[in-house]
């Protein structure tokens, strides 16, 4: 691998494997060649009004729009007058034909169960609670937490939400207590909709348990609905908690989709940021569904009978975009599943995939990496013929996990769509066409329709081919976040703070002779373990509220199976002694207060860090000495030059 020298990015110059879409594929796509592809593309940049005119068209409104965007960098609003209910475009109107009894949710739970839900009777289940939601007080406009198990009723709760106009924040459920009162405070939520506990790994998540710890000593959450899911013992509060089922009995299926404006708020996601606190990603009605339904649609090339398996939990934006509104405003059938890849033997996917006729299956490179080391006989005892195209996200796949996926899972026969964007973006930026696009291992290749990426240089200008810059998109698009909930500053300064009007993504990417777009990781301080993001300061700021705990910096490590793993230099108060046994309860402490990805695989003590004279702890030394490379760089802005050589002393 060569290493450009410029600006020390790795070149994979020698990836010449190209794999055109074979021919029977291509036939039946929506986008059959570059041309087509090439002038769509280009229209959406050019007449953004033509393009985004028709292809608004493939969405339900209550009310047209009447002009396309306000652009007031770094503030968009976009389909100006129209009226909209993400709800209805994802059940009713497909009630309404003959998708009425097309199987929307497929589900199956860790403990086994199975379940197939029609539209008509996820319409009724989502008319029922969103008028459970307004019994209890709940209107258009109010925050609510989601701290659910992947079962339906977390996409139940999800489309009530929106059915009402009640701005949901799913928090993933291996989150822990501190972490749900955080995004409530922040978000001013006052309602909770939970469950008793879900399952993993043959274990029961507390998850209720979980909320009580939560909402202790605060009263800023006036009710929290809960559903029985795993029937452990759970506490109910008297007048603030009610049980789902219970509600149920008060009310009836008919409850109207509220007429929305394009730009009221549908949900708000927090997600890691270099500094401080996580970010709220405030995402808002119809840009968002416009951007979801047509990347669905085109990305992965719907077919009717698609059985599509997205396999992200609905805790992380692919969960929100894919497994729940993209799938569903197509009136595709969407598989969802409890539990984990590896429980209660590692081929739990391939089984699903076999049992169910899986068609198109959307998952991240970390779950690749580690079904390659549990080997292939685990995906060889299965049929997995009914499978057509495969999808990757939240990472670089590197080329030979994409190898593997292609040969082993996708038999040679399914293309793969490298899928590029960010919990901001909303829905997919870059990636092949499936029936297009001639793919190479390792890159998303190229941006989807209204797209305008770049990689520039510290000044803005593109760089050339195979040179390493920053990613930047460079026109506002429909799913784009509106804002940092609640912190304007924030917003302007993280995405639009370097060049004027333009979106920075954090990410460090190169284009090659094709124009084909290479992501190399982020150039902020963000870690990206298992394909979920993680703020240095975050864990950092948990470390430190350990009470032994005086300071502590975080880095990454590349890591064979998670992409990066998470390395603590820690040093102690006065008092404190390093030992075996202290390391394992602040790693726990850190999982407690973060949740168990946030846990270090590495805690190292130390009597001091490395800073700069002006206090900036030099990450890039401890990056180093985590990887057990030789330190390389300068060092001249380094205050105390001895910490250095006892930090490697410590590690022999
Ligand atoms: C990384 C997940 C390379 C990237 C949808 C981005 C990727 C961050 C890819 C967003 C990909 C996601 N190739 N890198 N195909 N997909 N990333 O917000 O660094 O959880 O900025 O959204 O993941 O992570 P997030």
């Amino acid at each position: 691998m060569k290493k450009n020298p410029a600006n020390n990015i790795e070149s994979h110059l020698h990836e010449s494997r190209v794999f055109k879409p074979h021919a029977a594929f291509s036939k039946t796509s929506l986008i059959r060649d570059m041309a087509t592809y090439r002038r769509l593309h280009r229209e959406s940049i050019e007449r953004p009004q033509v393009f985004w005119k028709r292809a608004s068209g493939e969405l339900r409104w209550l009310k047209k729009w009447t002009k396309l965007l306000e652009w007031k960098p770094p503030f968009a609003k976009w389909f100006l007058g129209g009226k909209i209910n993400v709800s209805d475009n994802c059940l009713d109107r497909h009630i309404e034909g003959p998708r009425r009894n097309k199987a929307a949710i497929i589900w199956e739970g860790e403990p086994g169960e199975k379940r197939t839900i029609t539209y008509q009777q996820l319409h009724r289940d989502v008319c029922r609670f969103a008028n459970v939601l307004l019994r209890n007080k709940i209107k258009k406009g109010d925050r609510v937490i989601i701290y659910m198990p992947m079962i339906p009723e977390a996409a139940v709760a999800m489309l009530a939400c929106a059915r009402i106009g009640a701005v949901h924040s799913v928090v993933f459920g291996g989150f822990s207590a501190d972490s749900i009162r955080d995004r409530i405070a922040d978000s001013g939520a006052t309602a909770v909709i939970t469950a008793d506990g879900g399952y993993r790994r043959g274990t029961i998540v507390p998850l209720k348990h979980n909320v009580d710890a939560a909402l202790k000593g605060s009263k800023a959450i006036k009710r929290v609905i809960v559903f029985r899911r795993a029937h452990n013992d759970i506490h109910i509060e008297e007048g603030r908690d009610v049980w789902w089922h219970r509600e149920l009995e008060y009310v009836d299926a008919n409850c109207p989709a509220a007429a929305l404006d394009s730009e009221d708020p549908l949900f708000i996601l927090y997600t890691s940021g270099s500094t401080g606190k996580p970010k709220g990603i405030l995402h808002t009605t119809a840009g968002y569904l416009l951007g979801v339904a047509l990347t669905t649609k085109y990305v992965f090339d719907l077919k009717e009978a698609d059985v599509f398996w997205c396999t992200a939990d609905v805790g992380w934006v692919t969960g929100h975009s894919y497994t729940v509104y993209g799938a569903l405003a197509n009136g595709a059938t969407s598989l969802m599943y409890e539990g984990a890849p590896n429980w209660p033997d590692p081929d739990r996917f391939w089984r699903i995939i076999a049992d169910y006729g899986v068609t198109v299956f959307y998952t991240a490179p970390t779950a690749i990496r580690a079904f390659i080391k549990w080997g292939d006989t685990w995906v060889n005892k299965h049929d997995l013929s009914s499978l057509r195209l495969l999808g990757s996200v939240g990472e670089p796949i590197n080329p030979e996990a994409w190898m593997w996926y292609h040969r082993v899972v996708g038999a040679s026969r399914c293309p793969i769509v490298d899928t590029w964007w960010q919990t901001e973006t909303g829905s997919i930026m870059i990636s092949p066409m499936p029936g297009a696009t001639p793919c190479k291992p390792g890159t998303a290749t190229l941006p989807f329709f209204g797209v305008d990426a770049a990689v520039v240089d510290d000044n803005g200008r593109e760089v050339p081919a195979d040179v390493g810059g920053k990613l930047v998109i460079r026109k506002p698009w429909p799913s784009m976040l509106r804002t940092i909930y609640g912190d304007k500053p924030r917003y302007r300064k993280q995405y639009w703070g370097d060049f004027k009007g333009w979106y920075t993504t954090g990410d460090g990417a190169r284009r090659d002779k094709d124009g084909y777009f290479w992501i190399v990781g982020r150039i902020d301080d963000v870690l990206n373990v298992a394909g979920h993001r993680l703020g240095t300061s975050e864990v950092e700021s948990a470390l430190v509220s350990h009470e032994s705990v005086a300071e502590a910096a975080v880095v990454g490590r590349p890591d064979e199976l998670k992409g990066q793993a998470v390395v603590a230099f820690v040093t102690l108060k006065t008092g404190a002694k390093p030992s075996g046994e202290l390391r394992e309860k602040i790693r726990s402490h850190v999982a407690h207060s973060i949740g168990a990805i946030a846990k270090p695989d590495d805690i190292r003590f130390s009597e001091a860090l490395p800073k700069t004279r002006s206090g900036k702890i030099m990450r890039r030394l401890l990056k180093d000495i985590a990887s057990g490379n030789s330190i390389t760089g300068d060092t001249t802005t380094l205050e105390d030059f001895s910490v250095l050589t006892r930090l490697r002393d410590d590690e022999a």
